[in-house]
């Protein structure tokens, strides 16, 4: 594998999830082959959860890790071509990726969009250039409209949770008071979409995603009908895409409470995190024996140790 950005990069998800699930139970089975081998793990914006289970799983097998902090400890990158460079960028993606690559045998990188420019943040200009200059393999840590690594944690998850063949799983906006992204929503439906599970996603007016992501699913404004018989519930919050970035007033009665999951199938409840509490996601709810979004976050690593082991093994 030398490439990880989307669900279309794994030929087998049942493959590579029973995998993660095989590195759960022995983590420390492949612990000699990044052995002289290095990530370069690359943050534009914050992160607690895919710094720390990605370094976790590089050094389960044996890797060296380097984390750069790019927006705050970086130079400023010029990612425009043809520009006379004297404004405030002070490096060239051309050249900065490239040096990277001559230190790391993997890059992960993580570039939020800006959520003003929806062309751009759609053509995944930063995380495209990471790939087109840096000369090595590339795992996306969130780029602008994917969380692949996210993903597959939330299917290894689901597999592992389970307790009927083909679960229902049911994807709900939640309220929030700023603008966020699309990519984990995107990215939970194109894996869902793939799965062999029964995938519904809900939303209020105006929050639909692009359609690019959820072909195969079905899609509803009526929570209620989405949560019935539901066996996983992925709580989230998103922008519209169209108008691009746009939030509209907070519908409060969006947030899941205990009680909206008496018509579920003892729902378990997902969320990425961070998550802000009742506002996003009832306090009663992440601190009840319906929550699993602590275990989700815990399978990041197995999803990121399946994820650099295929990535080792390409590079022999
Ligand atoms: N879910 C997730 O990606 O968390 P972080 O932003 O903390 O990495």
């Amino acid at each position: 594998m030398k490439l990880f950005s989307s669900v279309n990069d794994v030929p087998d998800i049942n493959a590579i999830v029973k995998e993660a699930l095989h590195l759960k139970q022995f983590p420390y089975a492949y612990k000699n082959l990044g052995e002289n081998k290095t990530v370069a793990l690359v943050f534009l914006n914050p992160s607690l959860r895919t710094r720390m289970s990605t370094q976790k799983a590089a050094l389960n097998l044996g890797m060296n890790v380097m984390v750069l902090n790019l927006d705050k400890e970086g130079w400023a990158l010029e990612l425009q071509d043809n520009v006379i460079m004297n404004g405030n960028t002070v490096e060239h993606i051309r050249e900065a990726a490239a040096v990277m690559g001559q230190y790391a045998d993997i890059i992960g990188v993580r570039s939020f969009p800006g959520l003003k420019n929806r062309d751009e943040d759609y053509s995944e200009m930063i995380f495209n250039k990471f790939v087109q200059f840096c000369g090595v393999p590339v795992v996306s840590l969130e780029s602008a409209t994917r969380h692949p690594l996210q993903s597959l944690a939330d299917l290894v998850t689901i597999e592992e949770l389970k307790t009927r063949t083909r679960p229902k799983v049911v994807l709900t906006w939640a309220p929030h008071v700023k603008a966020l992204p699309q990519a984990v929503p995107n990215s939970f439906a194109e894996w869902m979409c793939r799965a062999d599970v029964d995938f519904t996603i809900t939303h209020p007016t105006g929050y639909e995603l692009c359609t690019d992501f959820t072909k195969g699913a079905t899609i509803t404004h009526n929570q209620d009908e989405a949560l019935a018989d539901a066996d996983f519930i992925y709580v989230k919050n998103w922008s519209a895409y169209e108008p691009y970035g746009k939030i509209f007033p907070p519908d409060e009665n969006w947030m899941l409470t205990n009680d909206r999951l008496k018509i579920t199938n003892k729902a378990k409840v997902m969320h990425c995190l961070p998550v802000r509490r009742d506002l996003e996601l009832s306090s009663e709810i992440l601190d009840g024996e319906n929550s699993i979004v602590v275990h989700e976050a815990a399978n990041r690593v197995w999803a990121a140790q399946a994820v650099l082991k295929r990535m080792l093994e390409g590079i022999g």
